[in-house]
């Protein structure tokens, strides 16, 4: 086993001064996390953890999960010294949350899928949940409905298979109406499917492929997601921890756990300033895998 470039309790803030987060996740959907940060706070130099060895996380069982998250988000901490850390992920943020600020000195900003302000949007009462297995499945999901759904029909759709297109739109993939058909239809074609005029994509992968999902849709709905609403609580973070921007940010770190060969993570992330390449993070849970 070995471990790149870390050890416990380093630190590389003295090198990286500029205030900066963290955003993790399975794969490319710190990047729709990121639009947002990015579109709100121009000046935060933001690093990537993209743990692409345990990839997908949605179909994952739970005892597996968290503590991968746990130890890989927080040697991710380490290296790049960020200043937040943002869980851009649904999947992690229902399970991980709790133990990662336990862990964690610095603040630690999750998703939390978008139901309340879907409820609140919905004129029928009749919503839908677009997401992994995980977060379909999990507790936490359960009880954010029963708690902010206000009493809306919830119409839970695991969508898997959203998490890998949208993996290959990223890659320059052009998606066609037959890929996405099958998640239209749990959507719409299901009972109740026709009254549904509100849709919470509850995977940060989802955004990415918010304009497939509307034109392949029978009709216009709202698709919600909570990237702004992430953006927002890193602003406040960093006011907290009176943490001023300058007026463009620096070259963020792009982390991975398992290796780019074909440089195709580091090209997703193209539009983000990075350092060259994307640089392994070996963990020291690899094991489970
Ligand atoms: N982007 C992730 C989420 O928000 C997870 C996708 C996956 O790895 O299954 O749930």
């Amino acid at each position: 086993m070995r471990v790149v470039g870390l050890t416990s309790g380093h630190s590389n803030k003295g090198r990286n001064p500029a205030p900066s987060a963290l955003i993790f996740d399975s794969g490319v959907g710190a990047i729709s996390i990121a639009r947002e940060i990015r579109q709100l706070l121009p000046g935060l130099t933001l690093h990537f953890g993209v743990d692409n060895g345990f990839f997908p996380y949605g179909e994952k069982a739970e005892q597996a999960l968290r503590p991968r998250i746990v130890d890989c988000a927080t040697r991710m901490m380490q290296r790049c010294g960020a200043d937040v850390l943002v869980v851009g992920c649904n999947t992690a943020s229902t399970l991980a949350l709790p133990a990662l600020r336990e862990r964690l000195s610095q603040p630690v900003v999750g998703v939390v899928p978008a139901v309340k302000p879907a409820a609140a949007a919905s004129r029928t009462g009749t919503i839908a949940l677009i997401a992994t297995e995980g977060t379909v499945n999990r507790h936490y999901t359960r009880d954010l409905i029963a708690e902010f759904a206000n009493g809306a029909n919830v119409i839970n759709v695991p969508a898997p298979e959203l998490v890998r297109l949208a993996e290959a739109k990223l890659r320059g993939e052009k998606l066609t109406q037959s890929q996405l058909a099958p998640v239209i239809d749990r959507i719409f074609a299901v009972p109740g499917g026709e009254l549904v005029d509100t849709a919470v994509l509850a995977c940060t992968h989802f955004p990415l492929l918010r304009e497939e999902l509307a034109r392949f849709a029978p009709r216009p709905v709202e698709w919600l997601d909570s990237g702004a609403a992430i953006a927002r609580r890193v602003q406040w973070w960093l006011e907290q921890l009176q943490l001023g921007l300058p007026e463009s940010p620096a070259c963020g770190e792009l982390m991975c756990t398992a290796t780019d060969d074909d440089g195709q993570i580091a090209a997703a992330f193209r539009e983000f300033p990075l350092q060259n390449g994307a640089k392994l993070v070996t963990l020291a849970n690899q094991d489970q895998e």
